[in-house]
């Protein structure tokens, strides 16, 4: 079913200035996080710590460190120094107590939803969720948890779908592909009365550009392979939450599936995460300039970026920004002429992820889905936009378009 989203349509007066000067406002006290991760006396970078086990004095103060292994470097598929350097730093920008690193975003949502669930509980989707998640959500239906999905943005429909059984609300805001927004506080308010649990995917946003455990959320959890790697050279995920819950997932979900971030990785991520301010508020700065010049081109017929189309209901919800994503539906005839037009395209590497530095272009489609109703057109595609600079982007697409 088809469902209209935020949009941008032509003459719809697009955005004030005063809130295109806010559109990368990112706390300052953020900034510095980032840069100075793991600043202390002696190297200025953190130094990978390749080691897999860690010595101690006795028996005894290893077995007093087992108990805390969460948190105190016993074993690196628990904890390593390295990665905790990562961990520190992604707690401090989402305002958690506590966050653990894994191999891939993938592993935080497995852990995550491993340890938080059991036969006979019912999980609720709110939003456009990415589809490996579901896929995971439908393999654990077979050990007995149930979920179903709600894909209104209204909080009423939201309530309405929620069940006796449910245990956790999981959102994603903005959405994939479409990157709707869902009223987070709220969500957050409904779901605390009930005792249910929430988590949201915040790899679009990244905790620069929203902070759900500050608007009531129990956890977030990030695709670090986006915009904090932000060099499409490696893989990671992350969980952050309150100490107890994150401990909780630690115990149940991710020292038994071994998902952990190897120290290297984690080396790299920080690395990148001192660029991700810089980066993000340029690629998201061009990111809206394209967006715009796609919104008044006559071959596009609707562009979806959040600070396009409700403007108060951005300003809302995302004070502080959209990142460099959007997506448009183009006046094509058919999903073989969309497929023709990314080939076109030279600058818009096609490659799935998003994030890094080059500019990405993708269909939401495996196949032609055929005329007729679905959840997204079938001249749709994605931008994710890279650091090769609006002006030269926008020649790139006008070419494609013209051609
Ligand atoms: C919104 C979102 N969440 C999670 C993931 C999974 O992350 P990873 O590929 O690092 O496992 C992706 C990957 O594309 C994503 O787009």
């Amino acid at each position: 079913m088809w469902l209209p989203g935020r949009s941008w349509r032509r003459g719809s007066g697009g955005i004030s200035a005063s809130r295109r000067q806010a559109l990368t406002a990112f706390d300052p006290a953020d900034v510095l996080t980032c840069l100075k991760v793991g600043e202390r006396v002696g190297p200025v970078m953190p130094p990978v710590v390749q080691a897999s086990l860690f010595r101690f004095e006795t028996l005894s103060a290893l077995l007093a460190a087992q108990g805390r292994e969460h948190e105190v470097s016993v074993y690196s598929r628990g904890t390593n120094p390295t990665v905790c350097e990562l961990e520190t730093a992604l707690a401090t920008l989402e305002r958690g107590e506590a966050a653990k690193c894994t191999a891939s975003g993938m592993g935080a949502i497995a852990a995550t939803l491993f340890a938080l669930t059991k036969a006979g509980d019912h999980v609720l989707f709110v939003g456009d969720i990415y589809g490996p998640t579901l896929q995971l959500a439908a393999r654990l239906g077979e050990f007995g948890v149930t979920h179903s999905r709600c894909l209104s943005a209204d909080i009423a429909a939201i309530e309405a779908a929620v069940i006796p059984a449910t245990r956790l609300i999981y959102c994603e805001s903005p959405g994939t592909m479409r990157f709707d927004l869902l009223p987070l506080a709220g969500i957050a308010a409904l779901a605390k009365a009930r005792g249910i649990l929430t988590a949201i995917d915040n790899t679009v946003a990244t905790p620069l550009l929203q902070k759900p455990l500050t608007l009531g959320f129990d956890l977030a959890l990030h695709s670090l392979t986006k915009y904090v790697g932000g060099h499409s050279d490696t893989l990671g995920g992350a969980v952050i939450g309150s100490a107890a819950l994150v401990e909780r997932i630690f115990r149940d979900g991710y020292m038994l599936l071994g998902a952990a971030m190897a120290p290297h990785d984690a080396w790299l991520h920080l690395r990148g995460l001192m660029t991700l301010p810089t980066r993000l508020a340029r690629q998201s700065e061009d990111a809206l300039a394209i967006a715009r010049f796609l919104a008044d081109h006559p071959r596009a017929r609707r562009v979806f970026h959040p600070a396009l189309g409700d403007e108060p209901l951005f300003a809302a919800r995302m004070p502080r920004g959209h990142s460099a994503l959007f997506a448009a539906e183009f006046d094509l005839p058919d999903h073989a002429a969309t497929l023709a037009l990314a080939d076109r395209l030279q600058l818009f590497a096609k490659a799935i992820s998003w994030g890094g530095t080059e500019s990405l272009v993708a269909t939401p489609h495996r196949s032609d889905p055929g005329p007729g109703e679905h959840r997204y057109p079938r001249t749709m595609l994605r931008f994710s936009v890279g650091l090769e600079g609006a002006e030269t982007l926008i020649a790139d697409l006008s070419q494609a378009l013209d051609g």
